[in-house]
């Protein structure tokens, strides 16, 4: 794998086709199963919709003895912290960015 940076793109004209998700399920692959540094830029304004999934996993989490506990696990696993977001309020269309680099 080249050490410089790749940017994934995940974008689709149609609305409900699964952009987020996927884009969700590919960067914790590569992050917590493949040990790259992941980066979601989330350009899904105004919608945020990987944002609000990450808040509401924080939510949850910190309400739930159990989660926090799977989480310690995860971390002692994969030696990882979760993957960073990025917020983006440009708008360019229903696009979800990755951009990963090798540990
Ligand atoms: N492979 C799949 N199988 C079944 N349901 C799925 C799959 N992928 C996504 N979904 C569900 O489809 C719905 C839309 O997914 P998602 O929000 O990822 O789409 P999107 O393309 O990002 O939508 P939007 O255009 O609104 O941003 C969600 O309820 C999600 O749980
Ligand atoms: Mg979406």
């Amino acid at each position: 794998m080249k050490k410089e940076p790749l940017f994934v793109a995940l974008s689709n004209q149609k609305g409900g086709v699964g952009k987020s998700t996927f884009t969700v399920l590919l960067a914790s692959y590569f992050h917590y199963l493949k040990g790259y540094n992941v980066l979601v830029v989330d350009c899904d304004y105004p919608q945020h919709s990987i944002s609000t999934m990450r808040n509401w996993e924080v939510g949850n989490i910190e309400k739930n003895v159990h989660l926090q506990n799977q989480l310690v696990e995860q971390f002692g696993t994969s030696g990882k912290r979760p993957y960073a977001f990025l917020k983006s309020r440009s708008w360019i269309m229903t696009l979800s960015f990755l951009t990963f680099r090798a540990p």
